[in-house]
């Protein structure tokens, strides 16, 4: 890697937004992410963090506004790109073994069924990064969700990416497991230099190694560190409405955010606990992100 392409930004958002019909998700948005860099995007449900990703995998264009990857505007099916896509688990019954699946991050199945001696290699090496290995023979569909999680890490790394769009890697596993992909994660692109865009409901299991957060409500954002966002007047300025957050035990909890589906001033805005994490609502007013 040159100097220069060490300090090109591998991902440059410039007044991106993104409308469906009259709904605006978000709008000008300014982003640029680093090498290593690691963001978490946070959000309640609804309010446009698989849909940014979307975006800069050339699924969907943006409504304006400019996204360079690497310096080039983007692409779909681009391989620079490593993507975990928002949770499906693998249907039962589905032959693929978990060395299947890390493959295919690597040809897509294109080199057919026979791989060389050079890729069974490289899935050799992926699997053991991704501590796989004692599983590499077995079903997928056998495995536990935090087993199949890693290896969609594994396949999202496949490519040897620059950045890596990770969409809730860590919904339905438990707190071990959290802890397990995120230092994944977090060891790989200190290791290999690629930029993270990281959605979570919960930031509290990665707080240690976010270097930046983007929060995404009602059409509106604010981007920065941890500590810089994640306050009650920001949050609250940015919802309109009033917002808390609360640290307690080392954990943050922020209480009170509205709905994602209304802007901040909608006269529709209704201000009560909507809880934007997959509990049941009915559980608890408090919502931890
Ligand atoms: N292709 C589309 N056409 C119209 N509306 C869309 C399209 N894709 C997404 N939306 C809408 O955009 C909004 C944001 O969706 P998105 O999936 O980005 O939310 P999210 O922040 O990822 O939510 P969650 O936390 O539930 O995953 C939703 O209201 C969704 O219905
Ligand atoms: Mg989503």
């Amino acid at each position: 890697m040159t100097d220069a392409q060490a300090r090109q930004p591998v991902l440059s958002l410039r007044g991106a937004t993104l409308r469906f019909d009259r709904r605006t998700l978000w709008q000008g948005l300014d982003l640029d992410v680093a090498p290593g860099e690691f963001i978490a995007v946070l959000g309640a449900n609804g309010s446009g963090k698989t849909s940014l990703l979307r975006t800069i995998l050339g699924q969907h264009p943006l409504s304006s506004g400019e996204a360079l990857v690497a310096g080039e505007p983007v692409t779909a099916g681009n391989p620079r790109i490593g993507y975990v896509p928002q949770q499906k688990l693998a249907d039962e019954g589905t032959p693929l073994r978990a060395r299947d699946l890390v493959g295919l991050g690597i040809d897509g199945g294109t080199f057919g069924f026979w791989p060389s001696r050079s890729k069974r290699a490289r899935v050799d090496r992926l699997l053991a990064d991704v501590g796989a290995t004692d599983y590499a023979e077995v079903p997928v569909s056998t495995l536990s969700g935090g087993e199949q999680q890693r290896l969609r890490v594994g396949q999202a790394l496949a490519s040897d990416p620059v950045l890596l769009l990770a969409d809730e890697p860590l919904a339905s596993l438990d707190l071990t497991n959290q802890r397990a992909v995120s230092e994944l994660i977090d060891r790989h692109r200190r290791e290999r230099g690629f930029g993270v865009l990281f959605v979570t409901h919960d930031v509290n299991p990665v707080l240690p190694i976010v270097d930046r957060v983007l929060y995404l409500a009602g059409g509106r954002f604010r981007i920065g560190a941890p500590d810089e966002v994640l306050r009650s007047e920001v949050l609250t300025e940015l919802y309109g409405s009033p917002v808390d957050v609360i640290r307690a035990r080392g954990r943050i909890i922020v209480v009170g955010t509205p709905d994602a589906g209304h802007a901040p001033h909608d006269e529709h805005h209704d201000a009560g606990h909507e809880d934007v994490c997959d509990h049941n609502p009915e559980d608890t007013e408090a919502v931890v992100l």
